[in-house]
């Protein structure tokens, strides 16, 4: 079959990843329903694709991850439209930081529903679809989802939640057909940061007794920020995955990512890992 007339439904398209995602998908020859859960905030995706020259390949519709009717909408949109979907990209995805007494448990809540249930409910509602085309379920998973990193409790909660449902989930699609991948980005320059804290300075004085802790990973995460690919390169290792005869389980997205990502996957007893934040904090 030709790329053409494969098509992809790929969520949070609004702006960094998955909006570079839905532009190089089209420029693959991929049909993409590049999904937001405000379509009035669909401008820079517009802009975007319109000057890549895909604006044929590109459909823009609704879909709030946290929302169940709306993910059941959009899939059975693509249905009616298209007659088939073969991959679904769950990209949408919210930071929070700060560490559980600053957060409560309402902030966890919150998080595990966009980045974890959202990430269950549209995966489930695809599945039948990408039996019958043979497709796959990509996710963006995190650096986040194998390495605990400080003042991230419930970020990295949610994507280690994604990592385990998915590798669960991984050989039993196959069983049918169906592939599934989590890809792992190490830090990206995309919109993540600024729609992660309304206030820094606040969370840092809120911080009590983790004050210096906290001014001491801001310090650190500035730094490796400065190293950040651009979304557009991450985005180009989801387009592979997508596109990939046999794409493997987990995908790293830089080297920084890939170097880190080996230090977890060795570590039996978590130093290792421990070595790494630790100092963080210091
Ligand atoms: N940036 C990084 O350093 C980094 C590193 C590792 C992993 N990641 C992961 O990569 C993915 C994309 O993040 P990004 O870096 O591209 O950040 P981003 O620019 O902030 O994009 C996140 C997207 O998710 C959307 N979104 C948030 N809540 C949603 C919901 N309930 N329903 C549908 N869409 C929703 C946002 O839409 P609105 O415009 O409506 O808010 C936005 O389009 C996330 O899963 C993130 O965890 C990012």
């Amino acid at each position: 079959m030709t790329a053409a007339l494969r098509t992809v439904l790929i969520t949070g398209t609004s702006s960094g990843i998955g909006l570079a995602t839905a532009v190089q998908a089209a420029e693959a020859g991929w049909t993409v329903v590049a999904t937001l859960r405000d379509t009035g905030r669909a401008d820079a995706l517009r802009a975007a694709v319109a000057a890549a020259g895909v604006t044929e390949r590109v459909r823009v519709e609704r879909l709030d991850v946290t929302d169940p009717a709306s993910v059941a909408a959009a899939v059975s949109g693509v249905i009616s439209e298209y007659g088939r979907l073969d991959a679904v990209i769950n990209n949408a995805g919210v930071g929070q930081l700060g560490t559980v007494e600053q957060t409560g448990v309402e902030a966890f809540r919150a998080v595990l529903e966009t980045n974890f249930f959202g990430v269950v409910e549209l995966t489930r509602v695809a599945l039948p679809h990408l039996r019958a085309s043979g497709g796959r379920v990509i996710t963006l998973s995190s650096l986040g989802g194998l390495i605990g990193q400080p003042f991230n409790e419930a970020y990295c909660a949610a994507k280690f939640a994604v990592e385990g449902f998915l590798e669960s989930l991984a050989p039993v699609a196959a069983t049918t057909g169906v592939q599934v991948s989590v890809v792992e980005p190490g830090p990206v320059a995309s919109e993540f940061v600024t729609h992660l804290v309304p206030s820094v300075p606040g969370l840092i004085e809120n911080a009590g007794p983790y004050e210096a802790a906290f001014k001491a990973y801001f310090e650190t995460t500035a730094a490796l920020f400065e190293q950040a690919q651009s979304s557009a390169d991450a985005a180009a290792v989801v387009v592979a995955t997508l596109t990939a005869e046999r794409p493997p389980f987990r995908v790293q997205t830089s080297d920084l990512a890939r170097e880190l990502a080996g230090i977890k996957l060795s570590d039996l007893d978590g130093s290792a890992v421990q070595a790494v934040t630790g100092p963080w904090l210091t």
